[in-house]
C-alpha cells in the first residue's frame, strides 16, 4: 500500500522505527520500493554520489527534477521526497514555493525537503499543500559556511539553537525532520519534544527513523565512509570483479560461448 506522510506520524506514535534511503535512478528506486523501503529521498547527494561534483552545492533544479522523475517512474508504494537544491529556496518565498511546486508537478514527488532551518519558507510551502520535510544540524549545502563537514550542536548554545529550530519547524507544519551530524543526546531531546517524526543520519539511535545514502550502504563509495555510515555490502568490489571477469573472458575467447550465441 502506498505510504503517506500520515504513516510516518503513525510510526512515531506506535514507537515503530522506520527507514529512509536515497535513490537517484530507476533501477535502484525499483529495488528499494520492492524491498518495502517506506521513504525514498531523491537527495541532492546525487551531486557527489552520481554526478561527480565535489559537494552538493552545484546541483541544479533541472538535475534534481531529472533524477526525481526517474525514481518516481519506478515507485509504486514508497513516499518519494525531492530534495530542494542549494539556492532553490534561498532568495524569496515566492521562488521557494514555485520550485517546491515543480517537484510535485514536474517531478511527480510526493513531498520536498528543505536543508536549512528556514521556518517561514517551510510554513509557506506547507500552507500551499506541499508536504515539507525539514533538515537541520549539519547541512552539506552549507559546507563552505561551516568550514567543512562538522558535527553541529556540540556547545550548549549551539544545541539550544538547534532545539529551537526543531520546535519552530514542527510548529510551522513539517511532516518529518532530518537530523544530521549532531550529538545523540541532542537528537533524543528533539525526538522526544516534537510531534513530527525525526530521521537521523549521524544523530545516534534515539531518532524515530534512520536514513543513509544508498551508495554508502551498498559500498559504492570512492573514499573513506563517514563515521555514521555502515556499508552493508561491497558492491564496488563486486562490480570490479564482474567487469574484470568479462574482460578476461573476452580476451581469452571464452565469451561469447555457444550458450550465449544465436544459431
Ligand atoms: O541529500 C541527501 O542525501 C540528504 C540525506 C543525507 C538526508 O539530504
Amino acid at each position: 500500500m502506498a505510504v503517506t506522510i500520515r504513516d510516518l506520524r503513525a510510526f512515531k506514535e506506535r514507537g515503530e522505527r522506520f527507514v529512509m534511503l536515497t535513490a537517484y535512478d530507476y533501477p535502484t528506486a525499483r529495488i528499494l520500493d520492492e524491498a518495502d523501503i517506506p521513504v525514498i529521498l531523491v537527495g541532492d547527494s546525487v551531486g557527489n554520489n552520481v554526478l561527480g561534483y565535489d559537494t552538493t552545492v552545484p546541483v541544479t533544479m533541472e538535475e534534481m527534477l531529472h533524477h526525481t522523475r526517474a525514481v518516481v517512474r519506478a515507485v509504486k508504494n514508497a513516499l518519494v521526497v525531492g530534495d530542494m537544491p542549494f539556492m532553490s529556496f534561498h532568495t524569496t518565498i515566492d521562488e521557494a514555493i514555485r520550485n517546491a511546486g515543480r517537484f510535485l508537478k514536474e517531478g511527480g514527488a510526493h513531498a520536498i525537503k528543505l536543508e536549512r532551518p528556514v521556518i517561514e519558507v517551510a510554513g509557506a510551502i506547507a500552507d500551499r499543500g506541499i508536504p515539507v520535510m525539514g533538515h537541520i544540524g549539519l547541512g552539506p549545502q552549507s559546507v563552505h559556511a561551516m568550514g567543512g563537514y562538522r558535527v553541529q550542536g556540540r556547545t550548549e548554545e549551539d544545541a539550544r539553537k538547534i532545539l529551537d529550530e526543531a520546535h519552530a519547524l514542527d510548529k510551522a507544519g513539517i511532516f518529518a525532520l532530518v537530523l544530521e551530524g549532531i550529538p545523540s543526546s541532542l537528537a533524543a531531546t528533539i525526538t522526544e519534544s516534537i510531534s513530527a517524526p525525526t530521521i537521523g543520519i549521524g544523530a545516534g539511535p534515539r531518532c524515530d527513523g534512520q536514513v543513509l545514502v544508498i551508495n554508502d550502504l551498498l559500498g559504492l563509495g570512492f573514499g573513506s565512509y563517514p563515521k555514521f555510515a555502515k556499508p552493508y555490502a561491497d558492491l564496488r568490489s563486486a562490480i570490479t570483479q564482474a567487469v574484470q571477469a568479462f574482460r578476461d573472458d573476452v580476451v581469452s575467447g571464452a565469451f561469447p560461448d555457444q550458450a550465449h550465441s544465436y544459431h
